[in-house]
């Protein structure tokens, strides 16, 4: 299902940062969401970010992503502020893609057209080369056989890869998952996980907000544990999983391995 083929990612002559998160602060109302949110995803960077629930981890990719405006601070791509306007919205989103807990797939169109509507109507490619481009990766997830199927009839681990192959048809440079599995019977969660793993082998860039720790452990080249809107700490998975030098941090990995 998952044969390698060449690398996916796009070739930008750039050498700093593809993301840069500029002491990114997020309020709601009294809420200080995120209080002073800082660090760099370069090209290859497969980030997973780990942390109790209500932490800020959904905040800190929709600020990522432009689908919430920072309270202060800033994001960065290549070194720029993302500029305003939905052209620029839309050329920015289709070279930072998004995957959530819940899909998001239209259930009035077939996985093909769900494909598609990226592509084709925020890309503006042709309908023939987004076909062809979906086809691409819907068989990379192992979908291409479910083409005109809508998504009801579908699995939640097949809907969560068909999202997917949504993103990736987009040809992102970096794609941000919001908890990809967490919405899956647990049966379906290795499919998807493996989608993911073949990824970040082929160098996608990658920021997965994620519950899953040895999946964590294993495809992340680098690990963000946050508490209460803070990075509590940040380094290589070996170190935060097994060397955690923060309490907050041991704290909640002992409580995540005993429930
Ligand atoms: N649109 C909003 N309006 C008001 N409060 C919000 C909004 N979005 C998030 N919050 C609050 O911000 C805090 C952080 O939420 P967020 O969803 O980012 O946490 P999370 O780390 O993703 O949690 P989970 O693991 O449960 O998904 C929570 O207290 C939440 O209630
Ligand atoms: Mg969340």
């Amino acid at each position: 299902m998952m044969a390698k083929e060449k690398s996916i990612v796009a070739d930008v002559p750039f050498d700093g940062p593809v993301i840069g998160v500029r002491n990114l602060k997020k309020r709601f109302g009294d809420h200080l969401v995120l209080e002073d949110i800082s660090f760099d995803v370069h090209q290859g960077d497969v980030v997973t970010v780990i942390g109790s629930s209500g932490s800020g981890k959904s905040t800190l990719l929709r600020c990522i992503n432009q689908l919430e405006t920072p309270t202060s601070g800033q994001v960065l791509y290549h070194g720029q502020a993302v500029p305003s306007g939905t052209a620029a919205l839309n050329a920015f989103r289709s070279k930072v893609g998004m995957v959530f807990q819940s899909f998001n797939l239209f259930n009035n169109m077939t996985v093909l057209e769900n494909c598609m509507a990226g592509a084709h109507l925020v890309k503006h490619m042709p309908k023939e080369e987004a076909k062809e481009i979906c086809m691409k990766y819907l068989t990379k997830v192992g979908m291409a056989p479910y083409v005109k199927a809508k998504p009801h009839q579908l699995s939640g681990g097949m809907k969560q890869r068909v999202a997917i192959a949504r993103a990736l048809a987009m040809e992102p440079e970096v794609i941000l998952f919001d908890e990809p599995t967490s919405a899956l019977d647990p049966e379906m969660v290795g499919e998807v996980l493996q989608v993911m793993r073949s990824l970040a082998q082929e160098g996608l860039t990658m920021i997965i907000v994620t519950h899953e720790m040895a999946f964590a452990r294993d495809v992340s080249t680098r690990t963000i544990f946050m508490d209460k809107g803070y990075i509590v700490e940040e380094g290589p998975p070996a170190r935060i999983f097994y060397h955690p030098t923060e309490e907050r941090t041991k704290l909640f990995l002992t409580r995540f391995i005993a429930s």
